[in-house]
């Protein structure tokens, strides 16, 4: 297959449990060798329909289709060619990185040399080399995700699903997971990833927002952003509050304000002035930006139904 080739498809996914719709007619297409992230606020659906992409749950409604492979019918060859990780790495606490390694090595069907050679080539991809004896359960959070990243990736998957994958870790090794991700994509490894840290938002190929189970924005950062019919300004007065209360009194429509440091920042509709203000200066939209107005979207479906 070459690249562009879609890799990952839903149709009309839904999956109920009970009376609650957690994935909602889901339907997306994913290239070979993107990076896809999913964003939205907790129980928005991006853990459910992941299950439903690894074929570990089967969907009440519609189908999911990876490498051609129906994920309902089909979960076992899906689990071949998929590497998985979740915000809990899976990782053997009692077993040394090199004992972790082997061992999902052996569950992907790595033998003899190449299980060796394959062994090396992640530690020194994943820098473990010092870490070869260590029992797991000893590594800090960051090493920890890059020796789960390493058991994920052993038998070369075509696919990656990584499930908040740093969510636990500090930034500095946040920073070098996301180094990562983009040389496996170049490699045309697809990755579909779910955050809630729009700064690694902003380092997907394409965004998907899920609302209650529902795409409700699904495009490249600058495409959402483009597409977006609010802009930003940045007040900077005494004190916040003081910002605030200009703001208010000004009777703009405005959609959202937050704090960030001494400033205040304030979404607005494009086709209002914020010309009566005594002091702001207009500033980029941010992922942030992005993510508080969709999350203030109504998805336009009740949930229970
Ligand atoms: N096994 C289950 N039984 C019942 N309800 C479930 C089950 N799994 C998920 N849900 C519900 O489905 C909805 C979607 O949950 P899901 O875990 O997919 O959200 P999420 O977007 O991954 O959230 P988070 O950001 O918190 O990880 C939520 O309302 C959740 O409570
Ligand atoms: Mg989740």
């Amino acid at each position: 297959m070459n690249k562009n080739d879609i890799v990952i498809e839903t149709k009309n996914l839904t999956c109920r449990f009970g009376n609650i719709i957690a994935v909602d007619n889901l339907s997306l297409q994913i290239p070979r060798g993107f990076i896809y992230g999913f964003i939205g606020s907790n129980g928005s659906g991006k853990s459910t329909t992941i299950r439903m992409l690894c074929g570990l749950l089967r969907p009440t409604e519609g189908q999911a289709v990876v490498l051609g492979y129906n994920t309902a019918l089909e979960p076992e060859n899906v689990k071949k060619h998929i590497g998985y990780m979740s915000q809990k790495f899976s990782l053997y606490h009692d077993l040394t990185s090199m004992e972790n390694l082997s061992f999902y090595a052996g569950l992907y069907g790595l033998t003899g040399a190449a299980k060796i050679r394959r062994i090396e080539e992640i530690i020194e991809l994943m820098q473990l080399s010092e870490k070869r004896t260590s029992l797991a359960g000893d590594l800090s959070g960051g090493t920890k995700q890059r020796l789960a990243l390493g058991c994920a990736i052993l038998h070369n998957p075509e696919i990656l699903i990584l499930d908040e994958p740093t969510s636990a870790v500090d930034p500095t090794s946040r920073r070098m997971f996301w180094n990562m991700l983009p040389k496996l994509a170049q490699e045309n490894t697809t990755i579909l990833v779910t955050t809630h840290f729009m700064d690694e938002a902003e380092h997907c190929d394409i965004i998907g927002f899920l609302k209650n189970g529902c795409m409700i924005a699904e495009g490249s950062p600058k495409k959402l952003k483009d597409e977006l019919p609010i802009k930003t300004i940045i007040m900077e007065y005494e004190t916040p509050l003081a910002a605030l209360q200009d703001l208010n009194t000004s009777g703009i429509n405005y959609l959202d304000a937050y704090v960030f440091g001494q400033k205040l920042h304030v979404l607005l509709p494009k086709s209002e002035s914020p010309g009566i203000l005594k002091n702001y200066m207009p500033a980029d939209l941010t992922m942030e930006d992005i993510f508080v107005y969709y999350d203030k979207q109504q998805s336009g479906k009740d949930k229970s139904k």
